[in-house]
């Protein structure tokens, strides 16, 4: 006669899974045992019977047993059978009318709970907007797997397909130092790189380095959400001040700073996001002077500096105050995010304090991925690639103001941006209800109110343009109309 389990394991046992059946087997007895419906010292079926049971080969069987008798839970009893070892403790949790396995299972033990924010933007059939991405589609494949295999086969040749340095891949280093030194002014070498996985990546490694639970850090009102969510996650103290179309207030760092122990001051002074202006110079020089009179270091993200389309792009701070800026770049909208290579420029010790973060999180990165993102900086490919998408994107930014005036007209305010791939838009009407709307149309893009660490900071939505062609753009704008109206 069958026995209860024995019917209840042929119910979990089938055939075209991806699971092969002889697995299949091992774990379902495995768990029968963890759960007390098998115990210890129980005799099983011969495997001629049970083969016989579940309608398989008996061979399949005797492969369980095999395997289930070498990792201890069962034992071979000689001619008397098989049975479930009698070493093995009692279980903890009996179980043994339970018949359905559960599809999601829950953790017997407690963890730390994430904050309540979107992991990205949800998905579905409607448009998606970014706040500023690359257009992926003009990247051409071909580049990508001739560098991926350039590398390997390098790599391979001069055996470094191996534990490398947590600082990231040597020649990769080299191609971004000589790049920082060439266009944008940076004094480094080699020994002030350290490669990230993106430059999300590069800011909680600077995160690691400079702040500890209870220190404070400085952020603007309107400003990347990732970053804040980062600081919190490191136990920083999050200080919100104002900024305006100059930039960050200074005189409310310097406010802040007389009270708070900070430790850092976030700021993306190239292209401010959300706003997209840049930080005037004389607010560069104030914030260097109170970084040097508190003792904090100034975080600079420099996400998108290659699309600087009215003049030059501006020399970062980290060009003329090296010992008081980390800087974290970014080569996701240069090539593509899918990549995640970020980079850190900081003086060698702070390099060396950030590479031991690596060391423990992931060990030294995508070294792989690094040789040929280098190998496609060496071979010239991305300065031709960076030149053609830049025409593009100066177009695309161009035609998106045309479409704003043409489309919205006088529904939305905005500033040409100088640079970077999107446009902070200020609608007359109620934002949320233009975002509900705008929501129930389809239409997927960022709340205004991720953007925002204060409540009196001026709402707007950061909308990219360069991932988006004409037709797509045209759609967007008449879906934010609709949603306007
Ligand atoms: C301001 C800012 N910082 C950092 C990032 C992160 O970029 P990544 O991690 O892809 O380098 C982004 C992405 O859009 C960004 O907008």
């Amino acid at each position: 006669m069958l026995r209860p389990w024995q019917l209840t394991l042929g119910e979990r046992i089938a055939p075209g899974r991806d699971t092969p059946i002889y697995m299949q087997i091992i774990q379902a007895l495995i768990r029968d045992i963890e759960r007390g419906r098998l115990a210890s010292g129980t005799y099983l079926p011969s495997s001629r019977e049970l083969a016989a049971t579940l309608g398989v080969n008996r061979k399949t069987v005797v492969l369980a047993y095999e395997d289930l008798i070498a990792q201890g839970w069962l034992a071979s009893a000689g001619t008397r059978g098989t049975m479930v070892s009698a070493s093995l403790p009692a279980p903890q949790r009996s179980d043994p009318a339970g018949q359905s396995e559960p599809q999601q299972v829950e953790p017997d033990y407690d963890y730390v709970h994430p904050p309540e924010r979107p992991l990205a933007l949800p998905g579905g059939p409607g448009l998606k907007l970014d706040e500023g991405a690359p257009d992926g589609r003009l990247f051409p494949p071909e580049l990508l797997s001739r560098a991926y295999r350039t590398a390997i086969n390098r790599a391979s040749r001069e055996n470094r397909l191996q534990y490398r340095d947590p600082r990231g891949s040597m020649a990769l280093r080299a191609g971004i130092a000589n790049m920082l030194k060439t266009q944008r002014g940076l004094p480094v070498t080699v020994d002030n790189i350290c490669i990230t996985r993106g430059s999300q990546n590069g800011i909680l490694l600077a995160t690691h380095a400079l702040v500890r639970p209870g220190d404070a850090v400085i952020v603007e009102a309107l400003t990347y959400e990732p970053a804040v969510a980062t600081f919190r996650a490191c136990g920083a103290k999050i200080l919100p001040v104002p900024l305006d179309d100059g930039g960050i207030d200074v005189e409310a760092v310097e406010y802040a700073a007389r009270r708070h122990a900070v430790r850092a001051v976030f700021v993306t002074p190239h292209h401010q996001f959300p706003t997209t202006v840049s930080l005037r110079p004389e607010r560069r020089m104030r914030l260097l002077d109170l970084s040097r009179q508190f003792g904090f270091a100034v975080i600079e993200d420099d996400y998108d500096h290659e699309f600087h389309f009215e003049s030059q792009p501006l020399l970062p701070m980290a060009a003329y105050a090296p010992q008081k800026v980390v800087y974290v770049g970014s080569m996701s909208k240069l090539l593509l995010p899918a990549l995640r290579i970020g980079y850190i420029a900081a003086p060698a010790a702070v390099i060396d304090a950030i590479a031991h973060m690596v060391s423990l999180t992931d060990g030294m990165g995508n070294t792989i991925t690094e040789d040929a993102a280098a190998d496609l900086i060496e071979s010239g490919e991305l300065r031709r690639h960076t030149r053609k998408v830049h025409q593009i994107y100066a177009q695309r930014r161009e035609n998106f103001a045309a479409e704003i005036d043409a489309i919205l007209g006088d529904q939305v305010s905005y500033r040409m941006p100088d640079g970077g791939l999107a446009f902070w838009l200020r609608f007359r009407a109620d934002l949320d209800r233009i975002e509900a709307r705008a929501a129930a149309s389809g239409l997927r893009f960022a709340s205004s109110r991720s953007f925002m660490t204060r409540e009196d900071a001026e709402r707007g939505l950061r909308i990219g343009f360069a991932s988006l062609n004409e037709g797509e753009t045209r759609e967007a704008l008449q879906a934010l109309k609709q949603a306007a109206g």
